[in-house]
C-alpha cells in the first residue's frame, strides 16, 4: 500500500488553516473555490472576511453581485466569485438553502468541476472522491511512476482511477488534504524533498530517481502581450469608470482602457466617440499586469474633460464612490494615480 504512511504523517504535520476546522459544506465550498489558483496564505484572510459577511448560502444568495465582487477584490479570476453567487442563488431557490448532498448535485452547480465537487464531498460528507488538482496529479504521477503527458485525456483518467483506487474509504477528505499538503510542502514541483517524504519507500519516482522530472506536461503557451492605453479622465472632482463586459474581468470596474493603442491620440479619439471632449494633461506612468493568457502593458495618462455629452456605458464617480467599487488588481497602479488626482 503506497499510501500507508500518509494519514499518520498528516495527523502529525497537517497545516493549520482557517477552513480546516469545519464540516460545513458551504464553508468548504467557499474555501475550495478561493484555493483554486490562489495560495493558502492569501486565501486565509479573504476566507475569514468572506465568511463573516456571507456566513451561509442564504446571505450570499441575497447579496448584490457587486458586493460579492468587492469581497473578492484582489483574488483574481473573478468568474469564480460570479459563479459562487449564481450557485448560491440556485441553492437558495431550488434547495431551500440546504447545500446539495450528492456528488452529482454538487457537480451540477455553476463553477464546480470534478475537483471542487470531490473536495467538498470528501471533506464535508466523507464520500470517496479523489480531488485531483495540480498537487494530487504531481504526487500520484510520482508515486505510481506515470511518465506520460498528464495533459492527455487517457493519462488524466489513469491518474483519476489511481486516486479512486487508493483513496482512504474512512477518511477520504483527510486523504485528499494530506496529498495537497504533501504536494505543497514536500513533493514540490521541480525540487521535491524526498528525504522528508512519508511515501518515499513506496514511491516509484523516488526509487527511479526521476521525481523532479514528473509529472510530464507539455509547455503552456506563454501569455500574449497587449499594448494598452489607460485614460484617467477627471471632470468636476470625479473620474471616469466603466464596468467591464468582456469575459476577462467581467463585472469589474476599470478606467478607460484602449486595447492595442497606447497613444494619447488614440484615447482622445475613443473619448470623443463616447461624447467626451478631453484634454491631455500628463503621462502619469506605466504599469504591467500578467494574466494567465495576456500581459497588459499599460501607459497611463491624465485627461481633463472639458465637455461631456453623457452617453450610456460609463460613469463619473467621486473618490469615495471609486473606493466602494470592485476594481481588479490589474489597474492597481492606475487606481493609485487616480486617488492622487481626486
Ligand atoms: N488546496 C486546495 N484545497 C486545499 C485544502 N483543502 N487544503 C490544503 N490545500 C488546498
Amino acid at each position: 500500500m503506497p499510501y500507508a504512511q500518509l494519514l499518520p504523517w498528516y495527523d502529525e504535520f497537517k497545516r493549520v488553516l482557517p477552513f480546516r476546522g469545519t464540516r460545513d459544506p458551504y464553508a468548504i465550498w467557499i474555501s475550495e473555490i478561493m484555493l483554486q489558483q490562489t495560495r493558502t496564505e492569501t486565501v486565509s484572510g479573504y476566507f475569514t472576511r468572506f465568511l463573516r459577511r456571507f456566513p451561509d448560502v442564504r446571505e450570499l444568495a441575497l447579496a448584490d453581485e457587486q458586493e460579492v465582487l468587492k469581497y473578492w477584490e484582489g483574488l483574481g479570476y473573478y468568474s469564480r466569485a460570479r459563479n459562487l453567487h449564481k450557485a448560491a442563488k440556485i441553492i437558495h431557490e431550488e434547495y431551500d438553502d440546504r447545500f446539495p448532498r450528492t456528488y452529482e448535485a454538487v457537480r451540477a452547480l455553476p463553477g464546480i468541476g470534478d475537483y471542487t465537487a470531490a473536495a467538498i464531498c470528501s471533506i464535508a460528507y466523507r464520500l470517496p472522491y479523489p480531488a485531483i488538482d495540480g498537487n494530487l496529479t504531481r504526487v500520484i504521477s510520482r508515486v505510481h511512476g506515470v511518465r506520460e503527458d498528464v495533459g492527455i485525456p487517457s493519462v488524466k483518467r489513469q491518474i483519476e482511477e489511481l486516486g479512486r483506487e487508493y483513496i482512504d474509504r474512512e477518511r477520504p477528505g483527510d486523504w485528499n488534504q494530506a496529498l495537497m499538503d504533501l504536494g505543497a510542502t514536500i513533493c514540490l514541483p521541480g525540487t521535491p524533498d524526498c528525504a522528508r517524504c512519508p511515501l518515499k519507500d513506496k514511491c516509484d519516482a523516488h526509487l527511479e530517481d526521476d521525481a523532479e522530472l514528473l509529472p510530464v506536461r507539455a509547455a503552456a503557451k506563454p501569455p500574449k502581450p497587449v499594448q494598452m492605453g489607460v485614460a484617467l479622465v477627471t471632470h468636476n472632482g470625479k473620474i471616469l469608470v466603466q464596468q467591464r463586459d468582456a469575459a476577462l474581468l467581467k463585472g469589474l470596474w476599470v478606467f478607460l482602457l484602449l486595447e492595442n493603442d497606447d497613444t494619447p491620440e488614440g484615447l482622445e479619439k475613443k473619448l470623443r466617440s463616447m461624447g467626451i471632449e478631453a484634454q491631455l494633461k500628463t503621462h502619469l506612468g506605466e504599469a504591467r499586469h500578467i494574466f494567465t493568457h495576456r500581459i497588459w502593458n499599460m501607459k497611463i495618462y491624465h485627461f481633463e474633460a472639458t465637455d461631456v455629452r453623457k452617453k450610456p456605458g460609463y460613469q463619473f464617480v467621486t473618490a469615495d464612490e471609486l473606493a466602494a467599487l470592485p476594481l481588479p488588481t490589474a489597474v492597481k497602479v492606475a487606481r493609485k494615480f487616480a486617488t492622487e488626482l481626486l
